[in-house]
């Protein structure tokens, strides 16, 4: 018994819900449905299990859920208007609060076949953000989660988005330490027992800068390039880190059979 056990539970439970959402959504994201499907699907989803969206009215955001195609590397707002087609890749962001407690995360998926470019572009991502928890235990510094992120990436010629970070998260949605995703080893504040904050690498096909177009949250690559995201929740323990928002279904990383 730690005492940050309690905290723990409550952050099982709402990252579980997260994933399963994503879970749900998976078989729904294809080609012909509007990105505003999967947010109304998204939305019910939470609520028939006891939990509510945070994103809906967080800050203005009228939606249940992000979802940014291609270019777009996060924040995108769900549409009507916006069906998806064949070659396209969604990043789908979905946060739970269920007792009071967030769970965080999110996927890339794949609309019938996309580029070759892309596809590497979602696996780098996915294995950046994948090999920053794997080096997670207490004593480690944030800089380090950075490095491990950033040199996978820029290694393969691809960039990190400067202007959005992972974040604490506990009973608050968004909170300190800021999470980014380029540094130096050994540098930042130490990692303890009991943190718990995301994971949420951007990663650009080009150059890594960003624009909020006018309706005041889509960010996309200036240079029109692609973006890819994957998210988790994770918690610090003593000898090592435990994932909150993992897929029972081995649904973490596109293909999913
Ligand atoms: N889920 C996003 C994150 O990873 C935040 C979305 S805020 C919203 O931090 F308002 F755009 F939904
Ligand atoms: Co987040
Ligand atoms: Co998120």
């Amino acid at each position: 018994m730690t005492n940050y056990s309690e905290k723990f539970e409550k952050m099982r439970i709402a990252g579980k819900l997260a994933a399963r959402t994503l879970d749900m959504l998976t078989d729904n994201i294809k080609v012909g449905v509007s990105t505003a499907h999967i947010d109304k699907l998204g939305y019910e989803f939470i609520r028939d299990n006891g939990g509510y969206s945070a994103p809906l009215y967080y800050r203005g955001f009228n939606k249940s859920l992000c979802t940014s195609l291609n270019h777009v590397v996060c924040h995108g707002i769900p549409s009507e208007e916006r069906i998806l087609v064949e070659g396209d890749a969604v990043n789908v962001d979905v946060t739970a609060i269920i007792n009071d407690y967030y769970g965080d995360t999110s996927r890339m998926f794949c609309i019938g076949d996309t580029s070759v470019k892309l596809n590497n572009l979602i696996n780098a991502t996915y294995e950046s953000m994948m090999r920053a928890i794997k080096i997670l235990k207490p004593g480690i510094k944030l800089g380090d989660i950075g490095y491990e992120i950033q040199s996978y990436v820029e290694d393969k010629g691809f960039s990190v988005v400067r202007d959005f970070c992972g974040h604490g998260i506990s009973n608050t949605f968004h909170e300190p330490p800021n999470i980014l995703h380029y540094g130096n080893k050994n540098v930042g504040i130490e990692l303890t027992p009991g943190m718990t904050f995301t994971i949420e690498p951007m990663i650009n096909a080009g150059k890594f800068s960003t624009k909020v177009l006018n309706d005041g949250w889509t960010a996309v690559t200036r240079d029109k390039s692609l973006s890819a995201q994957f998210e988790h929740t994770i918690g610090i323990t003593e000898n090592g880190y435990e994932i909150f928002t993992e897929s029972a279904k081995g649904y973490s990383k596109p293909p999913y059979l």
